[in-house]
């Protein structure tokens, strides 16, 4: 099973989309194995986004991303990692597909609403930055033997 990082970024949780946007992905059948509500400090936040340090959208997104709290969560289920990108839909909110969680409730790109991780690698990295080894836990529910 794979893993993946999901965040509700500080405007999803502004605008009280924690619980919408945690049922969607609960519904389609990823299963939540660590989850909390946290205030991301700078440090965080950049090692969190460092591949996009110099860019010019660089600090305003470090800005944001600290501004509010936020909530982290970590998902697993077959192709986690693609199957919430997919869910999650293009990073520019106006270009994303409706039906996704960008397309459906974002405006802006500096305001988006939600991150995930973008491969496995990228999930593996994200899930240590966020979550102590204790905080990801591990559990079987009844209806994993026989139903998706
Ligand atoms: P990126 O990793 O490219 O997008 P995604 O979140 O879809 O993986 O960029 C990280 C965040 O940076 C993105 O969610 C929003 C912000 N951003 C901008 O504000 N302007 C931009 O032009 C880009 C590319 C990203
Ligand atoms: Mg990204």
């Amino acid at each position: 099973m794979e893993r993946t990082y999901v965040m509700i970024k500080p405007d999803g949780v502004q605008r009280n989309l924690v619980g919408e946007i945690t049922s969607r992905l609960e519904k389609k059948g990823l299963k939540i194995v660590g989850l909390k509500m946290l205030q991301i400090n700078r440090e965080l936040a950049e090692r969190h986004y460092e591949e996009h340090r110099g860019k010019s959208f660089f600090e305003p997104l470090v800005e944001y991303i600290t501004s509010c709290p936020v909530v982290a969560m970590a998902l697993e289920g077959k192709d986690a990692v693609g199957t919430v990108r997919e869910m999650m839909g293009a990073t520019n909110p106006l270009a994303a597909a409706l039906g996704t969680i960008r397309g459906d409730f974002g405006m802006d790109i500096g305001r988006n609403i939600v991150h995930s991780s973008d491969s496995p690698e990228s999930a593996a990295r994200e899930l240590n930055l966020f979550f102590a080894p204790g905080e990801i836990v591990e559990y079987r529910r009844a209806l994993d033997s026989w139903i998706y």
